[in-house]
């Protein structure tokens, strides 16, 4: 019988404690803490990352090796990934179910093994029929993508060595058990148990291993969040799932730059790739209607450029309703009150709605001037030209901040074939690559210049 130890683990931060605790020392979750019985050979499955008899070694003397990245036969995710597939890279593709992780994974091995060799898809959720209606859906005929239909991961190691495929795909490291971990499969103890094992395998072997993370709006589920220390690389598959477009972000990669973002669209056939974003989420937009500013987001090293659209209209009865999409509330409330304090536009009796056109959510402060912008102009009912984009984040005291590359952002809108560019004032040298550039001290200066006389 193997020994039972119990102990307390945060379902938030997956922290574990020997005693029950109402609120997690390490997190400061609240009643996050629940009992797990954890076998006594638990620790012999963590394991580490670097060999136990390594030495001191003097900095000049180690030798660097060039890592060779593959393709993944998908330039958005390759952007995303910091330029390719590493070898022996486990990286977590977390999600809201039903959000598109799967498609994504078995488009990346159908493309992959087309030209780069062997691709194993395991899939613990579905069966092999319904993989085959993915695959055809999608359009995959590779001779050398493999499914398999199992969620034993002792099976699984089993497998990858007769087949030694150069890329593994796991759908989903919450379905996959070990059977040396006593505890039920989605548990803590498994999730971690199973995820530190094929980090194993992909150290050892060199193949990059792709694991697919179910998480919920809430991050409730165990999983993905206790994982992100583990792994090499976390990517997020996010989008509103009534909408088409889906972003993937990276939010942690040991091997390249986090906030890189790759742009799809869900189709009847799967996945495609959105090359030039922002003519797509400006080809909508109404010219000449009040309330619709163009932002420029920056992503990673790549501009967005998206509409940011705003309601006001008279409260009717009780307390204004503030409403947003695609942009934080607490950031919105904020530029209200900047509004009416600073630039004294009286927005008290007024219900308040922000919408980014196309489901996209812009993340930056950069955005803020903009946000701004759509409120005042849905206020004054007075719009704003459509060929005028604007950058920058507002203080609380009402002045318009610097934010970073805004050459890169000048540039590109005039590539989109903007006129204007209202932008903070900078003391960088900033090359206006023939478009006119308007520096703005204040929230003050840019409504009294856009929105009287
Ligand atoms: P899926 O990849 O199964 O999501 P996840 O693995 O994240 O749970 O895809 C989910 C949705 O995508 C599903 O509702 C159907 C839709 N879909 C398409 O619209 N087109 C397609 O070609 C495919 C394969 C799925
Ligand atoms: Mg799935």
């Amino acid at each position: 019988m193997p020994q039972i130890t119990t102990r307390y683990v945060c379902q938030s931060c997956g922290a574990f404690f020997r005693q029950w605790l109402g609120k997690c020392s390490t997190c400061e979750e609240w009643g996050s803490l629940q009992e797990e019985n954890a076998p006594a050979n638990f620790s012999k499955l963590k394991i580490s990352r670097v060999p136990s008899d390594s030495k001191p070694v003097r900095v000049s003397e180690i030798s660097m090796e060039e890592m060779a990245r593959t393709s993944s036969g998908i330039q958005e995710l390759d952007r995303v990934l910091g330029g390719g597939i590493l070898p022996g890279s486990l990286v977590l593709v977390g999600g809201e179910p039903g959000i598109g992780k799967s498609t994504l994974l078995l488009q990346m091995a159908g493309s992959y093994s087309r030209e780069k060799g062997k691709a194993l898809y395991v899939s613990a959720e579905e069966s092999l029929t319904q993989l085959k209606h993915r695959a055809q859906r999608v359009g995959i005929a590779s001779e050398n993508l493999f499914l398999l239909a199992q969620s034993d991961v002792s099976r699984v190691e089993t497998f990858i060595s007769e087949l030694s495929p150069s890329l593994l795909v796991i759908d989903s490291i919450q379905m996959v058990f070990h059977p040396e971990l006593e505890s039920e499969p989605g548990s803590l103890i498994q999730v971690r148990g199973s995820a530190a094992r094929f980090m194993e395998i992909a150290k050892k072997t060199s193949i990059p291993i792709f694991l697919v993370g179910h998480v919920t709006k809430d991050g409730t589920i165990a999983g993905p969040r206790i994982l992100e220390h583990l792994v090499d690389t976390v990517l997020y598959f996010e989008g509103e799932k009534w909408m088409s477009y889906r972003v993937l972000r990276s939010v942690k990669n040991r091997f390249g730059t986090v906030d890189e973002v790759g742009i799809f669209k869900m189709e009847e056939t799967g996945l495609e790739e959105v090359k030039h974003p922002s003519e797509i989420f400006l080809e909508e937009k109404r010219s000449g209607m009040s309330g619709s500013v163009i932002v420029s987001s920056l992503e990673g090293t790549r501009p967005l450029f998206l509409e940011i659209q705003a309601l006001v209209s008279n409260t009717k009865q009780g307390f204004p309703v503030r409403r947003s999409s695609g942009i934080d509330l607490n950031r919105m409330g904020l530029l209200l009150a900047v509004l009416e304090k600073r630039a004294k536009i009286r927005l008290e009796g007024c219900d308040v709605f922000v919408n980014v056109a196309g489901g996209m959510k812009i993340v930056e402060p950069a955005a803020d001037l903009g946000v701004a912008m759509a409120i005042v102009s849905a206020t004054s009912n007075i719009p704003v030209h459509d060929k005028t984009v604007f950058v920058g984040e507002v203080g609380l005291g009402g002045e318009i901040r610097t934010t970073r590359g805004l050459s890169r952002r000048i540039s590109e809108a005039r590539n989109l074939g903007f006129q204007v560019c209202v932008i903070p004032e900078t003391r960088e040298k900033l090359d206006t690559h023939g478009i006119e550039i308007l520096a703005v001290k204040t929230i003050l200066d840019v409504v009294e210049r856009f929105f009287k006389g």
